[in-house]
This record gives structure tokens, sequence and C-alpha cells, in this order.
């Protein structure tokens, strides 16, 4: 027999044929002449009931052994469940065990702390939650691929390791095969790679963004998704060193096609990936979030409001909220007010636009008042900032103006120049946190706990 998963054995559409089930052990429960294992695969949320008897080939030998972790394989006949919340179960002919399970197994019935579990990251997506965020991701890795192969953008990879700061913030890794303790600083401080692997100073890429402009300015419409890397020491519930980027990246775009493009993405995401994990999305509003649904329903029907930089600052300012952090003209929205604007004061996803130069990075279109950029970052409720993008500024002059007042080398910034040189188009993109919308989708109150292998600042075991 071929192989068959839970999930597709529950989905069955009679009972009656024989079966066979492989994974391992959530629950045993011994009776009297009778046992019940609480078999699970990971192919879905339930798993399936597998009722050993005396009958049963092994009954002795090895299901009266079993303990909660043990991996086994049994066969038999799928059921209609008497018991309650399962359609089927397994009548078992035959019960082997695969993979017994050593004294000490940290995952016992019971509720574990996320902050337990990130100690064991190696068997916590056995759990139903960490299982459950595991197949979310997949399946809006699934439906992000859809959204934009629909949309007619190319799916470009670009590259990990990289010579330019895309963002210019000098929160890179260094990546190098220099023996530690060679010196490579020179007498100004500066780093001598000269010796180094690639011949120059090179880092993991906080952002794809500047490659796929190039893809943008040859094929119209890309997008990437991979790792972006951060060397920002934020220990926040939002912000991993490492995490997943999705960025489109459009010529002949302006801001406000972008902003209509990230909300018909966001739309058809979260569409997607209700239709596809209903029980893992019924689980998170039962256990961890009891708006998970609502919030996710809220984005896919109701139109995102729009609000300049300027507007929001002012709304903010008069509110009369107490806030940990500061408010006011020329200051960045922190965490605290990009939830309280969308929660508290508008109900719906906002895209605020139009933002303050001087707090935005080079690469941003400079609007005509000459004082904001024809920038965006798209805020949803319980996590804040999910996606942030403008126009790209694509008139050379301006751009080499933007690049110098920021203190940066246009001389490393060469060949992106060179695309502002040879059929400079206007053109736009955005980033969004894949982690992020994970956090949102699920209601997860730590990004550490939405990535299977987190890394965070003293954190790298797994
Ligand atoms: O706003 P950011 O820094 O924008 C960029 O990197 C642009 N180059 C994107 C572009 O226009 N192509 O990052 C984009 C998004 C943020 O809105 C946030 O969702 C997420 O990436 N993000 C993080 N997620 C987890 N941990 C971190 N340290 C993150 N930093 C940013
Ligand atoms: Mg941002």
């Amino acid at each position: 027999m071929g192989f068959e998963s839970i999930r597709g054995m529950l989905g069955r559409p009679t009972a009656g044929d024989a079966g066979v089930v492989q994974g391992w052990l959530r629950t045993v429960r011994h009776a009297k002449e009778v046992s019940f294992l609480d078999v699970n695969d990971g192919s879905c949320m339930d798993g399936l009931q597998v009722v050993a008897n005396p009958e049963t080939e092994g009954f002795d030998s090895v299901v009266r052994q079993l303990s909660t972790g043990c991996a086994v394989r049994a066969e038999g006949v799928v059921v209609e469940s008497p018991g309650k919340g399962q359609r089927y179960e397994l009548h078992a002919t035959k019960v082997e065990l695969v993979g017994d399970v050593a004294e000490g197994y940290p995952l016992q019935k019971k509720r574990h702390s996320f902050e337990f579990l990130r100690t064991i990251a190696h068997l916590r997506p056995r759990t139903n939650t960490i299982g459950a965020i595991l197949r979310i991701r997949n399946a809006a890795s699934m439906a992000i691929h859809n959204f934009f192969q629909n949309e007619e953008f190319f799916y470009l990879q670009t590259p990990i390791v990289t010579a330019s700061d895309a963002e210019g913030a000098g929160e890179m890794f260094r990546v190098t095969t220099l023996p530690p303790g060679v010196d490579e600083r020179k007498e100004d401080g500066s780093i001598d790679a000269s010796e180094d692997f690639f011949g120059r100073p090179t880092f993991l890429t906080v952002s794809g963004q500047l490659e796929a402009e190039i893809g943008a300015l040859a094929l119209s419409r890309v997008y990437t998704f991979g790792p972006t890397f951060r060397a920002e020491n934020s220990n926040t519930a939002r912000h991993l060193a490492e995490f997943w980027m999705v960025e489109p990246e459009a010529a002949f775009y302006d801001l406000e096609a972008l902003a209509d493009l990230a909300e018909r993405f966001l739309k058809s995401v979260f569409a997607d990936v209700l239709d596809r994990c209903e029980d893992d999305m019924a689980f998170f509003e039962k256990r961890i979030e009891s708006q998970a649904i609502t919030r996710m329903k809220t984005v896919i029907d109701e139109p995102f409001e729009r609000i300049p930089y300027r507007e929001a600052m002012r709304i903010l300012e008069g509110c009369g909220e107490k806030f940990e952090f500061p408010v006011g003209q020329g200051l960045d929205l922190q965490s605290e007010h990009e939830r309280w604007l969308t929660e508290k004061h508008v109900g719906r996803p906002i895209v605020v636009t139009d933002w303050p130069a001087s707090i935005k990075a080079f690469y941003m279109y400079r609007n005509d008042d000459e004082e904001t950029v024809a920038a965006m970052d798209v805020l949803l409720g319980g996590v804040g900032e999910i996606i942030g993008g403008s126009q790209r500024e694509h008139r050379l002059d301006v751009l080499e103006g933007a690049i110098r007042a920021q203190g940066l080398d246009p001389d490393d910034y060469w060949w992106y120049l060179d695309l502002r040189r040879y059929g400079s188009v206007p053109h736009a993109g955005f980033g969004l946190g894949f982690e992020r919308i994970v956090q949102f989708m699920t209601g997860m109150a730590n990004i550490r706990d939405v990535s299977p292998f987190p890394r965070a600042p003293g954190s790298a075991e797994f």
C-alpha cells in the first residue's frame, strides 16, 4: 500500500477500508484488554486514534510497552469513531514500533510554556501550536507565490552574500573567511578585505531590494522571497536577526499603485490561508487569540485607510493617549503608536504615506515639497508595521544627493546609480516581513515562536 497521511485518511469519503498510519504518539492510554494510541503525523492538527486489543499483532510485545513520543506504524481498518470530535479511528490488526523513546522525553502531555519550548526547538514542531505554525507558514508561502504569479511578477532570486548595504543603516553581519585574530582594520578604521575571500568586505543581505530593482528594470515586475539578516540589537517580540522577506518591485509604478498592490496582496494571501488552514486557524482562535480569524477577515473585507504621515502624527499628538515614546512631527512611529492608530483609531489596516525624508532610507523618491518621500508603511493591529515600501528615486542627481546626504559613498552604489543612467523609469516596491504576517495571523505574542529556527541576540542554537 502506498503512503497515506492522517489528513488523507480523515478525508476519506467512507469508512470500512484498510489503512496504514505512521507517526508519533501524543498520548497512550492502556485499559484492560484495550489500548488507545493517539497518533499524529503532522499532516494536520488532528491525530488518529488507533485502537488495539489482544487480537492485534504486537499487542503484548509492542503496544503495551508504548509511551508518549514513540514512533509507530499501525495497520488495520478505518471505522467510524464513536468518540466525540473525531470522524474515524483505526482498529489495528498490527502495530510495530519504528522508533523507541528514551527516558526523559521532554514533551509530555501537558501545557508547556513557549519559553520552555524555545529551548527544545528540535522537538517543539511536534506540539499542536508549533506544528500549526509550520503548516500556516507553508500555506502562506504558496499563497504569496500564487498571488505574484497571477499578477505577472517573476520570482527573482537575489543574493544572500552582498557588498551593499541596501538600507544604509549599517546593521549588517560580516561574512569573512579570514581567520579570527587577523587585524583587518586599516588605520582609518575601515575594513581591509583585500586578503579576504571576495577581495572586498561582504555581508549578509538586509534586503534584496537593490537587486530586485535590477530585475524590475528589465522584466518590469519581479519579486523576491528569501532570508534577510539584521544585526540590530533589538530584543523585542517582533524583531529577529534572521527573517524572511517578500519584496515585489515594479517598473512604471508610483506610490498609489504600490499601495493598491499591497492591499490586494494582503487580502489575497489572508483569504488563501483562511481557506487552506481552517483547522489550524480554528485552533489559534480558540487557544491563542480570540480575534485571530475576525481580524484576518477585517483585512480581507475592509478597505485600507490611507493617511499621510503628517496627518497621522497630528492625530497622535492630539489623541490624549499616554505613550511611552514621544510623538511629534519628524519623529518615527513606534510600535505602540502604530497599534493605537490601527486598533483604536480606525479599526482597520492603515497605509501611512509620505514620510519625512530624514527618517527614511536614501533610495526613496523625493516629493515636490522637498521634505517628504513617497514612502509607505502598512500597519496592522497586533503587530504594527508589516510592510515598508516606497516609490524609488529614479532621478540620478537627486539620488546621488540623497546618498551623500546620508553619509554614504556613491561609489559603493555605482551599479545602482547606473540603473538611473540607462533607461531609468519610475518604479516602486515594498518589503513584507514574513514572520510578522504569520504572527498577525496566529496571534502569537513573540516572533521567536513563529520562526522554526529563530535567530536573535544571544540565540542561534538550532
Ligand atoms: O521596512 P524595512 O526595513 O524595508 C526594507 O528592507 C525595504 N528594503 C523593503 C523594500 O522596499 N523592498 O523591512 C520590511 C519589512 C518590515 O515592514 C517588517 O515587516 C519586516 O520587514 N522586518 C522585520 N521582521 C522581523 N525582524 C526584523 N528585525 C525586521 N525588520 C524588518
Ligand atoms: Mg520599515
